[in-house]
C-alpha cells in the first residue's frame, strides 16, 4: 500500500522518573501519530535512597523507539519522515559514567533520594559569605533535591568514580545528557552535553552568565572537567548513531536537536511563551512554573528560579518560577506497590469515586520532606485524621486531595511573588486523566483548572524546539500556529467557605508531619 505522506515528522524522547515515552509528531499540525510507554524501575537501597539503573533507562528509551516505529509502519507511516528528535527528561538525576566504556559507574541518584542530607547540613555551616551564595547564583536552595550534592556524594563514596576521574575517564550528566552521550554514539564518539535548563538544576550552573560556575564548583569541590557542554534547548546536538541491535536503526542519521528538562518542556507545549503564563504538570512530582521573561525573579515565599528555555544559539534565554512539589502520582504508586489497595494507577479514581469524600482523613505524603513553598527535610508522610469508619476509598480521596492541596500551596505562593493571581490553572501530565482529581484541584483553588485535549504536553515541547532548531527547520514556533489546541474545563463546583475549610485543616496536618527526623 501506497504511505501515507504528512509532511515531517518530530519524535521526543519523553524520560520520566516513573516511565519513559517515545511519541511521534506531525510538524505541521501537532497531531500525536503513535507512541509507546514502557514503566521504569526505582530501587530503595535504604530509606530515604532512591536510585534507578542508567542501562535500564537506556535500554527502555531503545524499546520505546523500536515499538512506536513498528506502530507507524502498521500505519503505513514513513519513519524516513521523521526529521529529528526531541529529549525531554526527569531533571537533576544524576548519572556518572565511564567515558572509553560507556559503562555507568553508579545507579542513577534520583532526585527524591534523601541521603545527602547531612551533606547539605554540612554545607550550609560552610556556605561564604551570606546565605545567598548558592540562591543568588542559581535560584536555589541548598537541598538534597540538586544534583551538586548528589554528586558530591557519589564522588566521596564510589571508589570506581574516583579512579575514574583520577584516570580522566569519567563524565557527570544528568539524564538528557546520558541519554544524547548514548544515542550519539556512546564510546564510539557520543556527545557529551546538556541544555540550560537541565543545567540550572545542578546547582552548579550561573542562570545569569548561563555557564559553569568556577565559585560554586570549588564550593561543592567538582572538577569541572566531568560537567557536560552546556548549549541551548533547541539546536543540533548531533546525529543518532545506534550502536545496538535495533529496528529502530531506521532513525540512524536524525539529528537530536531538542533538549529540556520535562518542566521546561510542559511549559514550551503548553505554549506558554508569555510573561506571566503558567503550567502545572502532574507526574512523580508536580510542577508549577510562571514563565517571568528575560526577568530572573527571586521568590519570597519558597518558589524556585529557574531557566525557562532557551529555544536557539542566539535566542534569548527565558525565566520561571517554580514551585516544586515532590510527590504527586508517586503516592498512587505507593498505594498500588506498598500498600496494595489499588492493582493498577488507575484505579485510585473508582475507589475515590466510590465515597466522594475523605471524610476527615488528611494524607500528607512527605516521603521525601517538604518541597516547596517549605523546603523542610525533616518532614514525613502522615496520614490523620482516622476513625474506626475510615476504609481505604477514603484513603484513596485523602490521596488524591493531598496533590491537589500541595498544587494549592504552590499556586498561593507565586500569587504572593507574581502580585497578580492566576486567573485559571493550565494542567498537563499523567494524572490530569482522573476526572475526580481535576474537579477536586479546581475546588480547591477556587479557579478554573484547563486541560488540553493532548496530554502529552512535555513530549509536544521537547518535539517543537527539536523541530524548530536551525537546520532542521521543520516546525514554527509562530504563536499563530500554535492556537488550535482544544481544550477541557473544570470550574470550581464547591463554596469558597468550604474550600478555605479544607485547606486549613490540611495546614494543620502539614504542620503535623514536620520535624519527625532530626
Ligand atoms: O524535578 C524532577 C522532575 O523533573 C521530575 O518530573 O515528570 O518525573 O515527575 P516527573
Amino acid at each position: 500500500a501506497k504511505k501515507a505522506d504528512l509532511g515531517p515528522l518530530v519524535g521526543a524522547v519523553d524520560q520520566g522518573t516513573s516511565s519513559t515515552r517515545f511519541l511521534v509528531f506531525n510538524s505541521r499540525t501537532a497531531e500525536l501519530l503513535s507512541h509507546h510507554q514502557v514503566e521504569i524501575k526505582q530501587e530503595f537501597p535504604r530509606e530515604g535512597w532512591v536510585e534507578q539503573d542508567p542501562k535500564e533507562i537506556l535500554q527502555s528509551v531503545y524499546e520505546c523507539i523500536e515499538k512506536t516505529c513498528e506502530k507507524l509502519r502498521e500505519l503505513n507511516i514513513d519513519i524516513s519522515n521523521i526529521k529529528a528528535i526531541g529529549v525531554s527528561n526527569q531533571r537533576e538525576t544524576t548519572v556518572v559514567w565511564d567515558k572509553l566504556t560507556g559503562e555507568p559507574l553508579y545507579n542513577a541518584v534520583v532526585w527524591l533520594d534523601l541521603r545527602t542530607q547531612s551533606t547539605v547540613e554540612n554545607l550550609s555551616k560552610r556556605i561564604p559569605g551570606n546565605n545567598n551564595f548558592v540562591k543568588s547564583k542559581t535560584g536555589l536552595p541548598l537541598s538534597t533535591y540538586f544534583s551538586a550534592v548528589k554528586l558530591r556524594w557519589i564522588l566521596d563514596n564510589v571508589r570506581k568514580v574516583q579512579k575514574a576521574v583520577e584516570e580522566d575517564r569519567a563524565l557527570f550528566g544528568t539524564i538528557d545528557s546520558w541519554l544524547i552521550w548514548s544515542l550519539t554514539g556512546g564510546a564510539k564518539g557520543g556527545v557529551h552535553c546538556t541544555d540550560v535548563t537541565n543545567a540550572s538544576r545542578t546547582m552548579l550552573f550561573n542562570i545569569h552568565s548561563l555557564e559553569w560556575d568556577k565559585e560554586l564548583c570549588d564550593f561543592f569541590e567538582i572538577p569541572m572537567a566531568i560537567l557536560p557542554n552546556v548549549r541551548s534547548s533547541s539546536e543540533i546536538y548531533g546525529l543518532m548513531k545506534i550502536s545496538h541491535s535495533l529496528k529502530a536503526g531506521a532513525l540512524e542519521g536524525v539529528p537530536i536537536s531538542g533538549c529540556l528538562g520535562d518542566q521546561s518542556a510542559a511549559l514550551v507545549g503548553q505554549m506558554c511563551f508569555q510573561d506571566g503564563q503558567a503550567k502545572n504538570t502532574y507526574g512523580t512530582g508536580c510542577f508549577l512554573l510562571c514563565n517571568t521573561g528575560h526577568k530572573c525573579v527571586f521568590s519570597e515565599h519558597g518558589l524556585l528560579t529557574t531557566v525557562a528555555y532557551k529555544l536557539g544559539r542566539d535566542k534569548p534565554v527565558y525565566y520561571a518560577l517554580e514551585g516544586s512539589v515532590a510527590i504527586a502520582g508517586a503516592v498512587i504508586r505507593w498505594l498500588r506497590d506498598n500498600l496494595g489497595i489499588i492493582s493498577t494507577s488507575e484505579e485510585i479514581e473508582k475507589l475515590a469515586k466510590e465515597v466522594g469524600t475523605s471524610y476527615g482523613c488528611y494524607f500528607v505524603p512527605a516521603f521525601s520532606g517538604l518541597y516547596a513553598p517549605y523546603w523542610e527535610p525533616s518532614a514525613r508522610g502522615i496520614i490523620c485524621g482516622l476513625t474506626q469508619f475510615t476504609n481505604k476509598c477514603h484513603i484513596a480521596f485523602a490521596a488524591l486531595e493531598a496533590v491537589c492541596f500541595q498544587t494549592r500551596e504552590i499556586l498561593d505562593a507565586m500569587n504572593r511573588d507574581c502580585g497578580i493571581p492566576l486567573s485559571h490553572l493550565q494542567v498537563d501530565g499523567g494524572m490530569t486523566s482522573n476526572k475526580i482529581l481535576m474537579q477536586l484541584q479546581a475546588d480547591i483553588l477556587y479557579i478554573p483548572v484547563v486541560k488540553p485535549s493532548m496530554p502529552e504536553t512535555t513530549a509536544l515541547g521537547a518535539a517543537m524546539a527539536a523541530g524548530a532548531a536551525d537546520g532542521v527547520g521543520v516546525w514554527s514556533l509562530e504563536p499563530e500556529d500554535l492556537s488550535a489546541v482544544t481544550m477541557e474545563r473544570f470550574e470550581p463546583q464547591i463554596n469558597a467557605e468550604e474550600s478555605e475549610i479544607r485547606y486549613s485543616t490540611w495546614k494543620k496536618a502539614v504542620m503535623k508531619s514536620m520535624g519527625w527526623v532530626t
